[in-house]
C-alpha cells in the first residue's frame, strides 16, 4: 500500500451525479425506491442530485483546492452496464464519463478511490432475479461487472473498494424496508419481504460476491478491501450483562462482515446462537475465498450509543443482538454522547471513535483506512447560507474526531492508512432526501453553486498539516 497518508472526501454515485436517464444509463433500485409513495422523506430523488455528472471539473477543482490527495467515489453500476447481467451489453457512454472523471482527478494530482457499488443495483436484475437473494446469479453478475470496471479504469485506479456498508443493504434495505430494494416483513412498508431471513441471506451473498471480486482483482497490480459501517457500542453501565450486551451488539454490527473477512471465515458464534440456520453456512470454498478478502479494513464511522441487555428470546426480526440501543445513560443523558445531528442516529462522541478504531485493530490487526465520518449540522437547510457556511458544529465534530484519530494512533499504535471526510458536498442522503446536509461545502439546490463551508477551511488546514509531518 502507498506510504503516503491519504485524505480527501467521499461520494457516492447515485448520491450526487444526477442524470440518471443520459447517455443510456440503465435504471437502478434507488429510482425505483424514490418513486414509491413516501419513500422518501421530502418526495425528492436523485435524478438531479448535485448534477455531478456534469460539474465534475468544478468538482475536482474544488477537491484539490481543499488539499486533498485522494478521492472516493463509486461507480453506478447502471451507467456501466445498464441491465446489469453478465450477459447485457456495456454502455460505452458510462465508461467515457468514469474515463472523464479518472483522468481530471489523476491530472489534478489527486489519486481515485473508486468503490463499485454504493447501493445503485441495476433496477433489471432486481427484477430478474430478486438482485442480492439470489446468491449465485448476483456474485456472476457482479464479478462480471468488476471484470468491466477493473479493465476499463484499472490502469490508473489502483485502490479500490467492493461494497459499501454491506449491512446497509442488508438490514436498511431487506429488513426495515426503507432503503432499495425497500423490502420488509412490515407491510406498511413493503408488499413483500422477511425481515427474519432476508437480510442473512443478502449478507451472505454480498460476502461472496466481494471475495469473488477481489479473487479476480488477484492478479493485478493494485489494492482492494470493502468499507464497512459500525457505530462504537458503549455499555450502558459496567454491570456484566450490559458488558456482555455491548459486545454483543458489536459483532453483530461489526463482526457480522469482518470475523469472516479478516479473522475465522465465518460468522461468530453469538450470531449462529441467536440466529441459528436463518443465517447462511460457508461452504469450504467460500470460507477459502472469503478469508483474506480485503487488504485494509475500510472503515465507516459515524457516532456511538450505549447498550444495555434485553432479556427473554430475541424477536425474529432481530439484527441487533437482542440489546436495546440508547442514548440516555444511567444519570440521565451524559454529556459525552453530546450534539444532536440533523440525523437521528448521529450523536457526536468523538472518544467512541478512538474506542472502535483501537476495537478493530486489536481483533483484526489489518491496517484501517478511514472511507467516511462526517456529520449534518442540525437545521442547516433552513438557515440563510451565510449562516449555513459558518457551521461551527461540524467543525467541532471534525476537530474531536481527528484529535481521536491522531490519538488511536500514536497512543494505541493503530495503523491508519487515510481519512477521508464524508462529504465533499451537500448531496442526496437516501430515505433523508436533502435534509441532512453532510457537505464541508455548501450546495445550492436551485443554482448548483457550492460554496465551501468554515468547516471546509479546517479540513483543509489539517490535510497540509498531516502533509507537512509526513
Ligand atoms: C453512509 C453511506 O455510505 C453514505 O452514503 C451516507 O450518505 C452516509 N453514511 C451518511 O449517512
Amino acid at each position: 500500500m502507498t506510504s503516503t497518508f491519504l485524505h480527501g472526501f467521499a461520494t457516492a454515485s447515485y448520491q450526487v451525479e444526477g442524470s440518471v436517464d443520459v447517455d443510456g444509463r440503465g435504471s437502478s433500485v434507488w429510482d425505483d425506491l424514490c418513486n414509491r409513495e413516501g419513500a422518501i422523506v421530502d418526495g425528492s430523488s436523485g435524478s438531479e442530485a448535485t448534477d455531478t455528472y456534469h460539474r465534475y471539473k468544478e468538482d475536482v477543482a474544488l477537491i484539490k483546492e481543499l488539499g486533498a490527495n485522494s478521492h472516493r467515489f463509486s461507480l453506478s453500476w447502471s451507467r456501466i452496464i445498464p441491465l446489469g447481467g453478465a450477459d447485457d451489453p456495456v454502455n460505452p457512454l458510462g465508461v467515457q464519463f468514469y474515463n472523464n472523471f479518472i483522468d481530471e482527478l489523476i491530472a489534478n494530482g489527486i489519486e481515485p478511490m473508486v468503490t463499485l457499488f454504493h447501493w445503485d443495483l441495476p433496477l433489471a436484475l432486481q427484477k430478474r432475479y430478486g438482485g442480492w437473494l439470489d446468491k449465485e446469479q448476483a456474485t456472476r453478475d457482479f464479478v462480471n461487472y468488476a471484470r468491466v470496471c477493473f479493465s476499463h479504469f484499472g490502469d490508473r485506479v489502483k485502490l479500490w473498494i467492493t461494497l459499501n456498508e454491506p449491512f446497509c443493504t442488508s438490514i436498511l434495505g431487506h429488513s426495515l424496508g426503507v432503503h432499495a430494494p425497500g423490502r420488509s416483513s412490515d407491510r406498511t412498508k413493503s408488499p413483500e419481504g422477511d425481515s427474519a431471513t432476508e437480510p442473512w441471506i443478502v449478507g451472505h451473498s454480498l460476502l461472496v460476491a466481494h471475495a469473488s471480486a477481489v479473487d479476480l482483482y488477484r492478479r493485478e497490480e493494485g489494492e482492494i478491501g470493502i468499507s464497512l459501517n459500525g457505530d462504537w457500542c458503549e455499555p450502558w453501565d459496567d454491570s456484566e450483562e450490559n458488558i456482555a450486551a455491548a459486545q454483543r451488539a458489536q459483532e453483530f454490527w461489526v463482526s457480522w462482515f469482518a470475523d469472516p473477512i479478516y479473522l475465522t471465515g465465518d460468522y461468530p458464534s453469538c450470531m449462529r446462537e441467536q440466529l441459528g440456520d436463518r443465517l447462511p453456512t460457508f461452504s469450504k470454498e467460500e470460507k477459502k475465498l472469503v478469508l483474506g478478502s480485503s487488504d485494509f479494513y475500510g472503515m465507516n464511522h459515524y457516532t456511538s450509543n450505549l447498550i444495555k441487555n434485553k432479556s427473554g428470546p430475541a424477536a425474529a426480526d432481530d439484527y441487533q443482538g437482542n440489546v436495546e440501543y440508547t442514548t440516555v445513560g444511567p444519570n440521565g443523558n451524559p454529556p459525552a454522547l453530546g450534539y444532536q445531528s440533523q440525523c437521528g442516529w448521529l450523536q457526536t462522541a468523538p472518544w467512541g471513535f478512538r474506542k472502535l478504531l483501537v476495537w478493530i485493530y486489536k481483533r483484526y490487526g489489518v491496517p484501517i483506512i478511514v472511507t467516511e465520518n462526517g456529520m449534518p449540522v442540525r437545521g442547516e437547510g433552513d438557515l440563510p447560507i451565510e449562516q449555513a457556511l459558518n457551521d461551527g458544529p461540524r467543525v467541532d465534530f471534525f476537530k474531536g474526531y481527528l484529535e481521536n484519530l491522531e490519538l488511536a494512533m500514536k497512543e494505541d499504535g493503530v495503523a491508519v492508512r487515510g481519512y477521508i471526510a464524508w462529504s465533499l458536498l451537500d448531496n442526496f442522503e437516501w430515505a433523508e432526501g436533502y435534509i441532512p446536509r453532510f457537505g464541508v461545502v455548501y450546495v445550492d439546490y436551485t443554482t448548483q453553486k457550492r460554496t465551501p463551508k468554515r468547516s471546509a477551511h479546517f479540513i483543509k488546514q489539517w490535510f497540509e498539516e498531516k502533509q507537512e509531518k509526513e
